[in-house]
């Protein structure tokens, strides 16, 4: 049954059955009034002092961070990206090593694997959760390859369990990105706690996200953390004196301030996520569209929220037409991306799931301040346009 009923709209063919428009945001960056104000005075004392990188506020905030997910370490980076490569850098990950990763994720987490010299080994994801595909990991495996690098992809956890032990059978590393899933848990465990170490994104978007770019390396490994302190800071053991070969790629002070006060109201922001997740759940039970399945071990914090359409291309002109923005995460699999066209790892390859996927996935708008009554027009307007 079509919820036509529900609200009116601007229909595909371009005549109209009802004149209707809701603006509706696809994410929200702005921060309640109280605690920007927070943020505004921390940072005003930060200025005075002149501490802009590293320093106090990025302690505090990867003190918390840590606590956070679980771990015994949070290094602050200064991208996600950077998260991953320095965590796989400080592993001795490189040239020689093949590194397993899934095929529908963002360039985010295969970049970092080709820097450290590694050769990215690509593999397909399940068809109905869109997680990678354990079958597909243990087939890819090899003499060479080294490390597993699960992506908790729109903020549900990847098969953790049977991740961790084809890794452990096979004496591989197990790494998360963890860019899309902070506070999201898998069989009551935290996203980040799981691998050997994981890499956070505070890219402002992200459902704990700074005012500019950010990431966060978390582990339980001492010996790891000692390394990406090191690395992110030049290799240098004291100002001036480098004993790594490290890189320039530190959090700012002003990011630790801000992830510090939102990191407070992260649970809260995700709760709101997941009642909202609920509404489109049932708004969208009675139409032809498919949303992923949920896990029964995952507590998911809908860092996006995703539904499979087959008309896809059609609709999303017509659904910016009633002012509903929409996304596509992501439209091209790894290996049909240009940039990786010379690259042997993506030579021949074909990844049926993902590459049909790409064509079909819509991301709706989703964020903790999203009304029920939008979630009901942007569920009506889908209803119509099918
Ligand atoms: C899955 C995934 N991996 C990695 C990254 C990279 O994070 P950043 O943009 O902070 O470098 C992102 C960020 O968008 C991401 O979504």
């Amino acid at each position: 049954m079509k919820k036509s009923h529900l609200l009116p709209i601007v229909t595909l063919n371009g005549y109209l059955l009802h004149h209707n428009f809701m603006k509706i945001n696809f994410c929200n960056l702005s921060l309640p009034p109280d605690i920007e104000k927070i943020v505004w005075d921390k940072s005003k004392r930060m200025v005075k002092k002149n501490s802009f990188i590293l320093g106090k506020e990025v302690n505090e905030f990867e003190l918390a961070f840590a606590n956070y997910c679980e771990t015994k370490f949070s290094r602050g980076v200064a991208t996600g990206c950077d998260a991953l490569l320095w965590a796989m850098e400080g592993l001795g990950i490189g040239k020689g090593d093949e590194v397993i990763t899934v095929a529908n994720t963002f360039i985010g987490t295969v970049l970092p694997i080709i820097r450290t010299g590694a050769t990215p080994v690509l593999v397909d994801c399940d068809k109905n959760t869109q997680q990678i595909d354990p079958e597909a990991v243990l087939a890819a495996i090899t003499p060479k390859t080294a490390a597993i690098v699960a992506v908790h992809l729109y903020g549900r956890l990847a098969p953790m369990d049977e991740l961790q032990e084809i890794a452990e059978k096979n004496g591989l590393v197990l790494l998360e990105d963890a860019a899309q899933a902070h506070g999201a848990k898998y069989k009551g465990r935290k996203a980040g706690s799981i691998g050997k170490a994981a890499g956070f994104s505070f890219y402002p978007a992200k459902n704990l996200g700074a005012w500019g770019d950010g990431g966060a390396m978390t582990t339980s490994d001492s010996e790891l953390a000692a390394k990406v302190d090191k690395i992110r800071n030049y290799g240098q053991v004291k100002k001036y004196y480098h004993s790594e070969f490290g890189w320039n790629s530190r959090l700012d002070s002003i990011q630790a301030i801000v992830l510090t006060e939102k990191l407070k109201l992260l649970d809260e922001w995700n709760q709101k996520r997941r009642i909202i997740a609920d509404w489109y759940y049932d708004f969208l039970k009675d139409i032809d569209i498919s949303t992923y399945h949920e896990s029964q071990n995952n507590e998911p914090v809908h860092h996006l929220f995703v539904v499979t359409i087959k008309n896809r291309d059609q609709m999303i002109d017509a659904l910016s037409n009633v002012g509903i923005p929409v996304g596509i995460h992501y439209p091209i699999p790894i290996h049909k991306h240009v940039c990786f066209s010379e690259h042997s790892f993506t030579r021949g390859k074909c990844f049926p799931v993902a590459e049909k996927q790409a064509h079909e996935l819509l991301s709706l708008p989703m964020h903790p301040s999203l009304t029920r009554s939008e979630v009901e027009f942007i569920c009506s307007k889908l209803a119509i346009l099918l």
